[in-house]
């Protein structure tokens, strides 16, 4: 029997750990077609995986007789990669950030509904034990109206080395858009994604170019980077709720990486990815952990499979790009507010 068919486009470090893995745990897919700019790697991989086409250019691969094209290149090839791929009437899986702005996520979003295909968001965060205890303890009332999330994305001397990440023309942002993007996402599914309207933010280089502090991942080109290490946010949300947002690799701080949010609502609050709970009954204060009924051993390989299962059953994209436009204009908002010196409205 044929089995469904999957052709990656970006056969790099994301794509060997954590989406072959996830591939491969679904006994009726294979992965059918590697593509990848460097040559030697995509062979490798396909020799891997056992996949019987390999290419240079995913305008080749996306012409194949597949179901569905996984998307994990740097940041700013996720749009014509994605475009092209529904263009040819595959679904798509794109690693996050789906794109690196509103323009661009709509302009994905409005071809795979024109199509009737699904896109999807590859955000594992929130298949995680920890992001589904706290959605699912939220969406049963225990947070009351949500008025104030803090989201912090901060690390202290973790910088990814590749071109893809540091260099604007492939990566278009820097900590914020790398790593507050898992943060804010998973912080504004649990919210429930208000409408955000007003955003003031700002964005620096304070460490990558000097050398005060050391990558615990090794070296970068500094005269290449051309990204911020630091970020930082205030949200209004149309619902009167406001946001702190922060992301960073490298500071002074004693945690490795606080990937973290907070949420504070009127009848109690949570914190990610702890599950730590606070409320109050009567005169006791009351709290305690968040456990889910399930542990969950691979977050990516979870995400996959729920992609994998939305195409076969025909069910909605579980990381849908309506969800996703609001993540990415709250980041391209904060960007925009440190060219302008001023707080901006939110492009939606
Ligand atoms: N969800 C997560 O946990 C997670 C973790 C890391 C990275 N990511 C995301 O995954 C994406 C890739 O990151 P990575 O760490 O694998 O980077 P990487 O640099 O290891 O791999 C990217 C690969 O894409 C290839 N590539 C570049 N341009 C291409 C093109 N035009 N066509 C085909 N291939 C091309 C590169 O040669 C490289 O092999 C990024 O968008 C990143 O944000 C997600």
């Amino acid at each position: 029997m044929r089995k469904f068919r999957v052709g990656a486009v970006g056969a790099g470090g994301i794509f060997k750990i954590a989406h072959v893995p996830g591939w491969k745990a679904l006994p009726d897919v294979e992965i059918y077609a590697v593509c990848d700019v460097d040559l030697a790697r995509a062979r490798d991989i396909a020799l891997e995986v056992g996949a019987t086409h390999v290419t240079t250019d995913y305008r080749e691969l996306v012409k194949l007789d597949l179901d569905a094209v996984d998307v994990c290149t740097p940041n700013k090839v996720h749009t014509p990669a994605v475009l092209a791929a529904l263009e040819a009437g595959k679904h798509v899986l794109c690693e996050k950030p789906l794109a690196v702005s509103t323009e661009e996520v709509r302009a994905m979003g409005e071809l795979a509904d024109r199509k009737k295909l699904k896109l999807m968001t590859a955000q594992h965060f929130r298949f995680a034990s920890s992001a589904l205890a706290i959605k699912s303890w939220a969406d049963a009332g225990h947070l009351g109206e949500v008025y104030h999330a803090r989201v912090r994305a901060m690390r202290r001397a973790l910088v990814p080395t590749t071109p893809g990440f540091i260099d604007a023309n492939l990566a278009g942002g820097g900590p914020c858009m790398d790593i507050g993007v898992h943060a804010l996402d998973t912080c504004m599914w649990v919210m429930g994604f208000p409408k955000p309207l007003r955003v003031t933010g700002t964005t620096k280089v304070n460490f990558a170019k000097g050398h005060k502090i050391h990558g615990m991942w090794g070296e970068w080109d500094r005269q290449r980077f051309s990204v911020e290490d630091f970020a930082a946010g205030f949200v209004h949300f149309e619902n009167g709720a406001t946001m702190t947002l922060e992301a960073a690799w490298l500071g002074h701080q004693t945690e490795n990486e606080d990937m973290s949010f907070q949420l504070f609502g009127t009848e109690g609050g949570v914190k990610w990815p702890s599950g730590e709970y606070a409320s109050v009954a009567g005169k006791t204060f009351v709290q305690g952990t968040l456990t889910y009924w399930q542990r969950i051993e691979r977050p990516h390989s979870e995400e996959i499979r729920a992609f994998y299962e939305c195409v076969v059953n025909n069910r909605p994209s579980p990381v849908p790009w309506t969800e996703t436009i609001k993540v990415i204009a709250i980041l391209e908002a904060i960007y925009e507010s440190e060219r302008k010196g001023r707080e901006v409205t939110v492009k939606l």
